[in-house]
């Protein structure tokens, strides 16, 4: 696919896309959205050599500002409930995508774009980053996951004030929150989120990918995710890269993990 809105670069294993809408602060319009489905499913599908994603918006402004709000104008209550559907299950594939993926935020994460970046596995955030849901303001609620995933990352008190209030906080704040994992100088969350790819990169494949399956599963309604460790904890045992992985151990010599 040829991409309007994202621009993505391959290297070492890593997939860099960038959001690229500049003059509307990369706010996440429908093509855009596609673009998003479109690049998850297709990695997902050949997963070769990928060690992980980064996500970043253009520009030094903002990561994502949100949805499109200028495409709210024609929507009724059956295309708005399908908008929402939508985009939570675009956000479910990064979710759930079997690399770790992480946002690099480098400027507002706002409505869509907080839930942008809440979706992903890891969030690094420049000092200058501001994180909100201020969909209040529109007289709506986030309609991309934000009502559910912030409450998991910051809990319910602080969930129902950013959500009612639709304050922005900053990079700090985020950080004592627990909403993003780390923050780093103005322009260096592409190298940090680069770095914690690169470590995980090292790791035995098939268990990053178990680790993602098992933690999600935890926020699942209906699901006790105990049994989905254990029973994702008994299929590793037979993999080869848990043989070579204590072997090396036992061995004293570093592991070499095939993703097997
Ligand atoms: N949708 C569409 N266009 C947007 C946008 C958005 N979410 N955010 C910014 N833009 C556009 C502006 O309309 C403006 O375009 P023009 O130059 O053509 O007028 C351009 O980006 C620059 O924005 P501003 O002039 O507003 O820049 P600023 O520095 O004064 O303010 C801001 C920055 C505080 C981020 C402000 O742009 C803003 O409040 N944006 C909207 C944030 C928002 O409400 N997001 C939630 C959207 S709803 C949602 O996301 C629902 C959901 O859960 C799925």
């Amino acid at each position: 696919m040829d991409y309007e809105n994202l621009k993505t670069r391959y290297d070492d294993g890593i997939l860099l896309v960038t959001i690229n809408r500049e003059k509307a602060l990369n706010a996440l319009n429908r093509q855009t959205m596609l673009e998003i489905r479109y690049l998850f499913e297709a990695h997902a599908a050949d997963l070769q050599g990928l060690k992980g994603v980064i996500l970043t918006g253009a520009g030094t402004k903002a990561f994502v500002a949100g949805a499109d709000i200028k495409e709210f104008t024609s929507m009724n209550q059956e295309s708005a409930t399908a908008f929402s559907k939508a985009g939570q299950d675009i956000f479910f594939l990064i979710e759930n995508f079997p690399k770790p993926v992480v946002a690099a935020v480098n400027g507002f994460a706002l409505g869509g774009g907080c839930e942008l970046a809440m979706a992903c596995h890891i969030r690094v955030a420049g000092e200058k980053a501001r994180f909100g849901q201020p969909e209040v303001n529109l007289g709506l609620i986030p309609g991309y996951g934000g009502t559910q995933r912030l409450t998991q990352l910051v809990g319910k008190a602080k969930s129902m004030e950013l959500n009612m209030t639709g304050d922005m906080i900053g990079a700090e704040e985020a950080l004592r929150l627990g909403l993003v994992n780390h923050v780093v100088p103005q322009g260096e969350e592409v190298a940090k989120a680069t770095e914690i790819i690169q470590k995980i990169g090292a790791k035995a494949p098939l268990a990053i990918a178990k680790v993602i399956q098992c933690v999600n599963a935890h926020f699942r309604e209906g699901k006790d995710a105990y049994v989905t460790e254990h029973q994702e904890f008994g299929a590793l045992i037979d993999t080869q890269d848990m043989k070579e992985g204590v072997a090396a151990f036992i061995e004293k010599r570093k592991a070499n993990f095939t993703g097997s």
